[in-house]
């Protein structure tokens, strides 16, 4: 008697673990965050995201260049504003010479054929850090859904090729995608961040815009009212359906690993692309137990980002995306 199936055999080896294996990263899987600030010659560490950083415009060109050089060819902008521009309503969001708009532009000019994404959500803009606008101890959904079409058309002008929403309002893809057709901005495509939950990991990127939510009497410190619970599992698969109805070109879940259920899931259920965020919790944890020597912090770093990929990433959002490309390549 022998086994029926020897499954070893396709394990003997390299070439053949490498002839037979299921998942392939490559740079065409990533989608690059990038942290903007005003300034000149600024290129500042995020402490809670070691050897990340915040880039003036002037900086920006070089990163951006590298990250071509690289294979990596999709950005996702993210802008520190200053506090003194921060209010209730976003207003800065809409300034055609704001820091976002110039630094779409900057990505353009020094990289035309960079695919230039932005994030849209009221929270680096918001006095309260908060994604939507205040009035009497509630987040105002509609009314921010207005805005945040107008500070998508804001980006289309500025050259953006996709706005990626990161707020969780209802109805604000069919509000932004309804303002662009009116304005002629057809192929300008939209990234929902459609199954985005009320996540304890998003710490360390609240550090890098300084947008964590603020001390108020009437509004809770979480973002539990628009956020989606962790708990739930339909909820997602809701959310994801209405945002492609809505006109969504690509969907999203966040954050990455605690979510893999619900990655598989919903690629199992819809026919757009789906994109991973593999947040900022995520990569302070690697990068903290690497840092003690607790973890071997490439091998873990490949591990999860196949596993991202193997649950049905599509695009994956990564503050690894260099750091990967570097070692496989
Ligand atoms: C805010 C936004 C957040 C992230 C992306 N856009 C934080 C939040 O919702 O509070 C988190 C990304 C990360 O943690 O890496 N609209």
């Amino acid at each position: 008697m022998y086994p029926l199936k020897r499954n070893r055999r396709l394990r003997t080896n390299e070439a053949i673990r490498s002839l037979v294996r299921e998942t392939i990263i490559s740079p065409n899987d990533f989608l690059v965050p990038l942290f903007v600030v005003e300034g000149k010659g600024v290129k500042e560490e995020i402490p809670s995201m070691p050897n990340y950083y915040r880039y003036s415009l002037d900086l920006l060109q070089n990163e951006v260049k590298e990250l071509w050089k690289l294979g990596l060819k999709s950005v996702l902008l993210f802008v520190k504003v200053p506090d003194n521009l921060k209010d209730n309503k976003g207003t800065e969001a809409l300034n055609p010479n704001g820091l976002m708009q110039r630094a779409i532009k900057t990505v353009k000019n020094t990289c035309p054929d960079m695919l230039v994404m932005t994030d849209v959500a009221l929270d680096p803009y918001s006095a309260y850090g908060h994604d939507g606008i205040i009035e009497n101890g509630v987040i105002l959904n509609d009314e921010t859904a207005d805005v945040l079409a107008e500070m998508s058309l804001s980006h289309a002008k500025a050259g953006a090729n996709f706005v990626a929403p990161s707020d969780m309002m209802d109805g604000r893809i069919l509000s932004i995608r309804e303002l662009l057709e009116d304005e002629g901005f057809t192929n300008t495509g939209i990234m929902s961040y459609s199954a985005k939950y009320a996540s304890a990991f998003y710490g360390p990127f609240r550090d890098a815009l300084d947008s964590a939510p603020v001390d108020m009497i009437d509004i809770p410190k979480d973002k539990k009212t628009y956020q989606m619970d962790y708990a739930n599992r339909f909820e997602a698969i809701r959310e994801t359906e209405m945002d492609i109805d809505e006109g969504a070109d690509i969907v999203m879940v966040k954050p990455g690993l605690c979510y893999l259920d619900i990655v598989r899931e919903i690629k199992n259920e819809v026919d757009v692309p789906v994109a991973v965020y593999q947040v900022s919790g995520e990569y302070a944890m690697l990068k903290a137990a690497a840092e003690k020597g607790w973890l071997d912090h490439d091998a873990v770093m490949l591990e999860q980002i196949t596993a991202i990929k193997r649950a049905g990433a599509d695009i994956i959002a990564s503050y690894f995306a260099k750091d990967v490309v570097k070692l496989i390549s």
